[in-house]
């Protein structure tokens, strides 16, 4: 388990098939955490992925719950890949849409960015996003992303092609902002967060 400010993270069991399912079907959400809303996922799908995921340490998928209530919100994966010798993290999340715009993306990605470079040493981290997914640009780029390259036109969604825009940040950018940003995103969270993350 993994607990930072509101949110609990932790592995994504087999019990949370159901809720993973009714996530990566929902129209919604997909249109902006995949791009391709009409792409539903069969259940076996699901399944199958969950246990390719157990064979290695490669893609690791978190369940998101809130602390006090315990409720499960959504999911966040770190896919660690090394294409040139350089340990990167991609990152992605979903949370239910009851609860968006409740600052907690900026917490997961807090999240995924402590897991990647305080706790996993990875040399940088990545995502890509829709152009229309303007909240999750501001979430990226509030948590300390760069907006870098685009994919032009590279979906086709609702009549008509958007791009991919790719964010990324590296481990040197991170590690001397980290405090700040821990302090600035989490609020009187933050020195308790802080005072879990120093080995007693
Ligand atoms: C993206 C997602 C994880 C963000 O989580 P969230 O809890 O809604 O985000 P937060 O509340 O922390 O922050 C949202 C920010 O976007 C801003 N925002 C919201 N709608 C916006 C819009 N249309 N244009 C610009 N900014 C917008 C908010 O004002 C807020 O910024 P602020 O705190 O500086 O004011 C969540 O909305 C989600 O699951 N979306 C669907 C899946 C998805 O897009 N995944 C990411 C794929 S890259």
């Amino acid at each position: 388990m993994f607990e930072i400010g509101p949110i609990r993270l932790r592995p994504v069991e087999k019990e949370d098939m159901e809720l993973v399912h009714k996530w990566e079907n929902d129209f919604s959400l997909m249109l902006y955490s995949r791009g391709k809303p009409e792409n539903m996922i069969p259940m076996e799908s699901i399944i199958e992925r969950y246990t390719e995921d157990r064979k290695n340490d490669r893609r690791r998928q978190y369940l998101i719950e809130h602390r006090e209530s315990g409720k499960a919100m959504g999911t966040a994966t770190i896919r660690i890949e090394s294409w040139g010798n350089v340990r990167t993290g991609n990152i992605g999340t979903y949370l239910d849409k009851a609860y968006w715009n409740r600052g907690l993306g900026k917490v997961i990605t807090l999240a995924l960015l402590e897991l990647s470079f305080y706790f996993m040493n990875l040399d940088k981290c990545e995502a890509y996003s829709i152009e229309y997914n303007k909240r999750a640009h501001k979430v990226l780029e509030t948590c300390g992303f760069r907006r870098g390259g685009v994919h032009r036109k590279g979906a086709y969604v609702m009549g008509r092609t958007w791009n991919w825009y790719f964010f990324d940040i590296l481990r040197e950018e991170y590690m001397p902002a980290r405090e700040k940003l821990i302090k600035s995103i989490l609020g009187h969270q933050a020195d308790e967060y802080l005072a879990t993350t120093q080995v007693p």
